[in-house]
């Protein structure tokens, strides 16, 4: 059976028994809607060897229904609706930014911090109006990112990565999205939103989940 990368519809039965496999590549579905992340998972997993493909590119893809408790469950929530509606191998990455000082807050919420609709910017004035009266050396906080893995013969898998640091007291540098120009990573002077896209790539949260998840994809590959 042949697969359309776009248009039609693909079968929800699964077509392969376990990893999905276009001719010598390895074809992975990407379950997101936000385009700075796609950007993001695009750089990163960058390989001759693996076809990554957008699921807002196959027509009628649901949008996976998130929920409330964890990173963990939303981004196992993103990568089945991928892996059930097309039948391949998809990924889902949930992200959130921990505050010491508030308890591990935005976290799973950091995308509505600020309300339903909030833009990033909105968020990010929220945290600063928040953090107003709190002293540099208690402003850590850290970026939790979970990758989840589905399959379709069933398998799941999940990858973290973390990035610490902590929130300057105004936001500097143009590149990255969300809370980039509020994070200072531990070691550096600048905002991730002031590094270059390779280098926040490099120590980023996102960077070091997705290189865990392509060492693992390439087992598979080499073993398939
Ligand atoms: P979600 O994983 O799509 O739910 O992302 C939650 C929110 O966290 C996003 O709306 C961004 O505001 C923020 N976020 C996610 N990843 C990053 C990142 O790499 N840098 C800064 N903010 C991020």
């Amino acid at each position: 059976m042949r697969l359309e990368k776009t248009g039609a519809c693909i079968a929800a039965t699964p077509l392969y028994p376990e990893a999905s496999m276009n001719e010598d590549r390895f074809r992975l579905v990407i379950s997101t809607s936000n385009q700075d992340k796609l950007r993001e998972v695009t750089e990163i997993l960058s390989a001759s060897w693996l076809e990554l493909v957008p699921f807002s590119s196959f027509s009628g893809a649901p949008a996976p229904k998130e929920g409330s408790f964890s990173l963990e469950e939303n981004a196992l929530i993103k990568a089945r609706t991928a892996r059930d509606f097309t039948g391949l191998p998809s990924v889902g990455d949930d992200t959130g930014l921990e505050v010491d000082i508030l308890d591990g807050k935005p976290g799973v919420f950091s995308s509505r911090y600020a309300g339903e609709k909030a833009s990033y910017a909105d968020n990010v004035s929220k945290l600063l109006d928040v953090l107003q009266s709190i002293p540099r050396q208690e402003r850590a906080a850290r970026f939790k990112c979970v990758v989840a893995l589905a399959l379709p013969g069933g398998k799941e898998k999940l990858f973290r990565g973390y990035c610490w640091g902590h929130l300057c007291f105004e936001p500097k540098g143009d590149n990255g999205f969300g809370y980039d120009p509020v994070f200072v990573p531990n070691g550096k002077k600048s905002t991730l939103a002031q590094l270059s896209p390779s280098l926040k790539n490099k120590l980023s949260h996102r960077g070091k989940a997705l290189r865990s998840l392509k060492r693992h994809l390439r087992k598979m590959h080499e073993a398939s």
